[in-house]
């Protein structure tokens, strides 16, 4: 099969005839060959494989580009990446790898093209193209991937003992393949992960990391979160995760299985955004279930605080998975923590305090959390999902309202630090604090309004109360 069409972008006649001069063969593999025969958008990652060296290749492509690219050499793995216009070209010398029976280490030595498929993850991305003159376009399947696209199946060119364990990433690699493309994992492949799943516990954070987020952002990424569930893969880097698991009876009350719900409330969530902080906080917004869960003759199961406990589990999980532990840590541990706010917020009685101090509490990520608890909404009950949608949004209604009236979201209390010290004497010190967080718990209460003449002339009252001495014709 010629597939010419793939390779019509100039940089690949560049290659060609490089190769040409240099007797060399060369060929397009993995990732851009499968999403080109998949009709994906074209991925901006072009790997290059050659029976030779794959370094010198990159520097006599770098050389036909003015201004010439920079090469980067990576000596360890045999490789080189430029980047030419929008492309990052990879470049790396076919191998092989032969087990002398002396040694269980495998060697690795130069290959040719065949050697190399073999020892790629997937028959989907050992498919290659060929960049030589006489066979240009010519696509290069020895393990018939073609096949495996077209049933939409992930199935490994070895024996998957074999290619999962030179590399056990693989096996969280099929799961997001299978998650990404909707493709089914080969029966005989799912074994093999399920019997090698504690191989993973080598890998980095950082590499499990980059894979379950492609997972997370996935369409659909429940999908892919129940195969690592049934690998038994997901309990050796989130156990608290798998640990919601499970449904509990006493006295004739269940509760909900927390896993499942998680999942179903992941794909909930991923329909209305792309955040991949988001589609966190939903994945741990009920992580402090297992650890909270009681129960309790009079009124059955209850999780009291598990919001709480679950922000505070944030942070190791993080800390484990190498998640970036700035902005999006505090972000999901926020979301976690107000995970159930709103649902308490659902009452006619509830007074504009309340509100007032969430939208205080939450400020920019109010939008984002009744997102969540829109997703949090599992009930397979028509009716009742849509009254619980109209309670929430009920409740963002009010909070708009007060927003207006307000003007409480993201506020800055009036009277600072500074103006307390040119009005009274006093000294740098708690007492200043004190006197803020009252000023700021009467705006939030709604005893004055969020101004600062009220918060002034408050200060002044509080100043009295506390018998504190006004400084001399103070003018603030
Ligand atoms: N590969 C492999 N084993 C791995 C990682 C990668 O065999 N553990 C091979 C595959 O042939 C893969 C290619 O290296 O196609 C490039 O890897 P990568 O860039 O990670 O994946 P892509 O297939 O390009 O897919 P994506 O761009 O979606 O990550």
């Amino acid at each position: 099969m010629n597939v010419s069409k793939a390779i019509q972008e100039p940089i690949f006649k560049q290659i060609s005839e490089v190769i040409e001069n240099k007797r060399q063969q060369a060929f397009v593999i993995g990732g851009f060959v499968r999403d080109f025969l998949l009709k994906r958008p074209n991925p901006e990652d072009i790997d290059i494989v050659t029976e030779g060296s794959g370094i010198e290749l990159a520097m006599a492509i770098a050389e036909r580009y003015k201004p010439k690219p920079k090469v980067s050499v990576f000596k360890r793995f045999g490789t080189a990446m430029i980047k030419v216009q929008n492309w990052e070209l990879e470049f790396v010398g076919a191998r092989k790898e032969s087990y002398s029976p002396d040694s269980r280490k495998p060697s690795v030595e130069n290959g040719t093209l065949e050697d190399d498929q073999k020892r790629r993850d997937f028959t989907v991305n050992a498919l290659a193209i060929s960049l030589n003159k006489d066979t240009y376009g010519e696509l290069i399947d020895p393990f018939d991937g073609l096949s495996d696209l077209q049933n939409k199946i992930i199935r490994t060119p070895l024996n998957p003992d074999i290619t999962y364990s030179d590399d056990p990433l693989r096996m969280i690699r099929a799961i997001r393949f299978a998650t990404q493309l909707n493709f089914t994992i080969e029966p005989l492949s799912f074994e093999a992960i399920k019997r090698n799943a504690q191989r993973i516990d080598i890998l980095s954070g950082e590499r499990i990391t980059d894979e379950f987020n492609k997972i997370m952002m996935s369409p659909q990424p429940g999908i892919g979160l129940k195969l690592l569930y049934e690998a038994k893969l997901l309990e050796r880097f989130l156990p608290e995760l798998t640990s919601l698991q499970g449904i509990e009876e006493i006295e004739g009350q269940k509760h909900k299985d927390n896993f499942f719900h998680t999942l179903e409330v992941v794909d909930n969530i991923s329909r209305s955004t792309t955040n991949l902080w988001l589609r966190w906080a939903a994945l741990l917004h009920d992580i402090g279930k297992a650890r909270t869960k009681r129960f309790d003759k009079k009124i059955g199961w209850t999780f009291h605080s598990h919001e709480f406990v679950g922000s505070k589990m944030v942070l190791a999980i993080f800390k484990r998975l190498k998640l970036p532990l700035g902005e999006p840590l505090k972000y999901v541990q926020k979301l976690v923590q107000y995970s159930s706010r709103p649902v308490s917020l659902i009452t006619d009685e509830v007074s504009d305090s309340a509100l007032r101090r969430l939208l205080f509490d939450m400020g920019n990520e109010l939008e984002d959390l009744f997102l969540l608890c829109k997703a949090d909404i599992t009930t397979k009950n028509t009716k009742k999902q849509i009254l619980f949608k109209q309670n929430f949004d009920y409740v963002e209604e009010k909070i708009k309202d007060v927003e207006e009236k307000d003007k409480i979201r993201n506020f800055q209390p009036p009277i600072t630090g500074h103006d307390i010290m040119k009005t009274f004497e006093i000294e740098e010190g708690k007492q200043i604090g004190v006197i803020k967080e009252t000023i700021k718990e009467a705006i939030l209460e709604g005893i004055i309004n969020n101004d600062y003449k009220n918060s002034y002339n408050y200060m002044l009252e509080l100043g009295k109360k506390l018998n504190l001495k006004r400084k001399n014709e103070t003018k603030l």
